[in-house]
């Protein structure tokens, strides 16, 4: 029975029980006749104590030698312990050894540093810290998906392998299943149209676009997925493979879109509040004391929300020494956007209408022809955590932004169809799933809130 099951049934005061737990050992300690190991399955931060007495018939050949890392069988029954530290421990009748670690076993009972247990992401999810963030990120998948059911949104899965660049960015990972050194050897020139699927294929950088077309059928939808960057951001922000949620909404507008951003947010924060409270404590004393009160501010707390004119008018009035210089018409740095959140307003804050220039082809645009209906959501410590917009629905208007911005009108035919037959304004947003990771674990690099990390220079696992 996985350990965490059996904390609930001893605080349902069934004590007495005998039970199995199958899990690794974290260490052990040996006195005359009786050995006390740690073990922990997994299943919730807590480690059990075993009391394994010197009467087990594979005690001398096997309990006392026990390594740490080993993955170990016990069978016994769970008494209140007379000692300090757990209320229940396990008293072993027998412990079956079935997987030995060997000596070099890395991870010691010391705290190692979330530098040196990335060169180890096979085995760090068996620390606490990692173990608690890989629990958490599980509570608020499960979250992502009951906000959205509780609201009517059908979950639809986007393709990985795409042929568009969504946002327009060209950071994309192309897909190919030519034989790249052989051309090149040959010195031949790469014909895209010999290739798979007789043309240029990219992973996706968003599920957005074929987002839309559900949206313009279903109504309400959202995809949650990997996505895919190549762009050379070093950042403890950036991933080149993240996953991202996108809701789309037919019939809305950006109001109802930020609207629903907050929610969300919101709704995610409270759930992890009420959901994961062993693993939040647990970050509270390793990586951040105040992390459970910031997660409360900003669950209860309305949102700011201001346009980018206002933003860029706040922080040129503040006059400070940006390394970016702030200037209306160019796009706002995480050092402009982090300055807004955690010195202007203390809390998160909703941009919208940024200028049409440095935004994607979709966004819908905004009567003064120079700004479009964009939102992104700002929050401290982290910076931009979801970026959304409403679309623009209007045929003409997107052809000819399309056109201005030279597209292959050909490549998006389908899109622009979902304007030709029954367009509806639309919105929706993109959530970067690991910055709301990191922003409930307090984990300062997005590397270790996602299990193997990709990013420039290493794919390691
Ligand atoms: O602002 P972005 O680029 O928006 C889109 O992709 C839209 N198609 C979303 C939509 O409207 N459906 O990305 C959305 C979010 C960002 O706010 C950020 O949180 C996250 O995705 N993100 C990254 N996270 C980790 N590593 C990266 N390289 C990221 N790039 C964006
Ligand atoms: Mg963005």
């Amino acid at each position: 029975m996985q350990y965490r099951r059996v904390v609930e049934l001893m605080t349902e005061k069934e004590l007495g029980l005998h039970l199995e737990v199958r899990g690794w050992v974290r260490s052990c300690r040996h006195s005359k006749e009786v050995t006390f190991i740690d073990v922990n399955d997994g299943s919730c931060l807590a480690n059990l104590q075993v009391v394994a007495e010197g009467s087990l018939a594979n005690y001398a050949e096997e309990v006392k030698r026990l390594t740490n890392g080993s993955a170990i069988v016990v069978r016994g029954e769970f008494c209140a312990s007379p000692a300090q530290g757990q209320a229940v421990e396990l008293r072993a009748s027998t412990i079956k050894v079935v997987g030995w670690a060997a000596e070099d076993y890395p991870l010691q009972k010391k705290r190692h540093s979330f530098e040196f247990l990335r060169q180890i992401s096979h085995l760090r999810p068996r620390t606490n810290s990692l173990g608690a963030v890989a629990r958490i990120r599980s509570a608020l998948s499960y979250a992502v998906h009951s906000f959205f059911k509780e609201r009517g949104f059908f979950y639809v899965h986007t393709p990985i392998i795409s042929t568009g660049d969504c946002e327009g960015a060209g950071e994309t990972f192309t897909v190919s299943a030519l034989n790249l050194e052989k051309l090149a050897l040959q010195g031949q020139k790469l014909d895209w149209r010999q290739d798979f699927f007789g043309r240029q294929a990219n992973l996706t950088v968003s599920g957005q676009l074929e987002a839309e077309a559900y949206a313009m059928a279903l109504g309400r939808v959202y995809t949650f997925g990997p996505t895919f960057r190549a762009e050379n951001s070093n950042t403890s922000r950036h991933l080149a493979e993240f996953w991202m949620v996108e809701p789309e909404m037919a019939f809305c507008d950006l109001q109802d879109d930020i609207d629903l951003a907050e929610e969300f947010l919101k709704y995610l924060l409270r759930y992890a509040l009420a959901n994961c409270q062993e693993d939040l404590a647990l970050m509270m004393n390793y990586v951040d004391k105040d992390l459970s009160l910031r997660l409360e501010n900003v669950a209860e707390k309305a949102f700011v929300r201001l346009s980018y004119d206002e933003a860029v008018r706040l922080l040129t009035d503040a006059k400070v020494d940006f390394s970016y210089q702030v200037q209306w018409g160019a796009d706002l740095h995480s050092e402009h956007e982090r300055f807004l959140t955690e010195q202007i307003f203390k809390q998160p804050v909703v941009v919208t209408d940024y200028p049409l220039q440095i935004k994607p082809f979709y966004m819908r645009a905004n009567d003064d022809g120079q700004t479009v209906a964009a939102m992104d959501i700002l929050f401290p410590g982290i910076g931009e955590i979801i970026g959304g917009s409403q679309r623009e629905e209007r045929l003409e208007r997107l052809v000819g932004r399309m056109e201005s911005l030279g597209m292959v009108l050909d490549e998006y035919q389908w899109y622009i169809d979902l304007r030709r037959y029954g367009s509806a304004p639309h919105a929706g947003f993109g959530l970067g799933f690991e910055r709301i990771v990191q922003f409930v674990t307090g984990m300062k690099n997005i590397r270790e809130v996602i299990p193997f990390p990709r990013t420039p220079g290493s794919a390691a696992f």
